[in-house]
């Protein structure tokens, strides 16, 4: 079968090989799923350029996330589980950038039959983050603002359909005016383009309510620019960091607003 690896860190248009592996059977408890759709990642790039938090092994298998069908169930498993459509999960535990892998059946998880592959496969990495972001570090009542910056990203859109859903509002900031129109037609209650103003129409747009949250992925100057706005003790979750740019927070807006920071990883 033929599949995608790495053999040395760098550059993905240069690293990335086009090798022939053995397909192998299904060991007890395990299924061997063919891929029917494995999307590229971020965070693919990021560990084919070997700076991801984890470093595999080379040389390495890659993919981190997709679904495909159970074409065989090893001793153990339910043999009619073969022929199901499974989303493969988590990441990193098995390749998907491969015409089969082989992986523990609690890892494959159904999913609909008749649903559009594309989008079923992008399930395993950004929603669930979203709603990790979200929902994972702050109880937000009814009504709560969230701000986001970075928020053109696939992720973003995430967070802002599941806060829609959460009946919270959003303040969503990205770096291009373009990106706009797009967020407002899906339920954006206010976005903004970065920039020296930020801070002031930022708080423009909430009156007299607080952020409850600020979730980041830009660090830098978008990020203090909102972090006065956040109640007392409110969090600051950052899970990228695209400008490269370091966090850096006033420490008088620390110790005024209390902010609690985390990393999502
Ligand atoms: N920590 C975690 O667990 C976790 C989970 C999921 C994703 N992530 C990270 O989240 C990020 C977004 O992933 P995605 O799949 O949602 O990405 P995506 O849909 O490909 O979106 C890329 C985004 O990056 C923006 N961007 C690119 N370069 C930038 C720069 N120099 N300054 C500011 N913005 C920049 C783009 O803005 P424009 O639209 O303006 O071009 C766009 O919003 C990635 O860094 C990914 O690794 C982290």
């Amino acid at each position: 079968m033929k599949t995608l690896q790495l053999s040395s860190f760098g550059a993905p248009t240069d690293v990335v090989e086009l090798a022939e592996a053995a397909s192998g059977d299904p060991g007890p408890g395990q299924l061997a799923v063919a891929i029917e759709a494995a999307p590229i990642n971020p965070s693919d790039l990021m560990l084919i350029r070997g700076i991801y938090g984890v470093r595999p092994e080379l040389p390495a298998a890659l993919g981190a996330e997709g679904i495909g069908r159970v074409v065989a169930a090893g001793d153990g498993v339910d043999a009619a589980r073969v022929g199901e459509r499974v989303l493969v999960v988590p990441t990193l535990e098995q390749a998907t950038w491969r015409e089969r892998t082989i992986l523990d059946e609690r890892n494959a998880v159904p999913v609909d039959a008749d649903g559009d592959p594309l989008q079923l496969a992008m399930l395993g990495i950004n929603p669930i983050t979203a709603h990790s972001l979200l929902h994972g570090y702050v109880k937000l009542p009814s009504g709560a603002w969230v701000a986001q910056t970075g928020a053109s990203s696939a992720t973003a859109r995430y967070v802002l359909a599941l806060a829609r859903h959460a009946r919270l509002r959003t303040l969503n900031v990205v770096r291009r005016a373009d990106s706009w129109k797009s967020l407002l037609e899906a339920g954006a209650d206010v976005v903004l383009v970065e920039g020296e103003d930020l801070a002031e129409q930022a708080a423009d747009a909430l009156g007299d309510a607080p952020l409850e949250l600020i979730v980041d992925a830009i660090a830098g100057e978008p990020v203090a620019q909102l972090a006065p706005l956040l109640r007392i003790g409110g969090p600051i979750v950052s899970y990228t960091a695209r400008g490269r740019q370091p966090l850096s927070i006033s420490i008088l807006d620390l110790f005024s607003a209390g902010c609690a920071l985390t990393a999502s990883g």
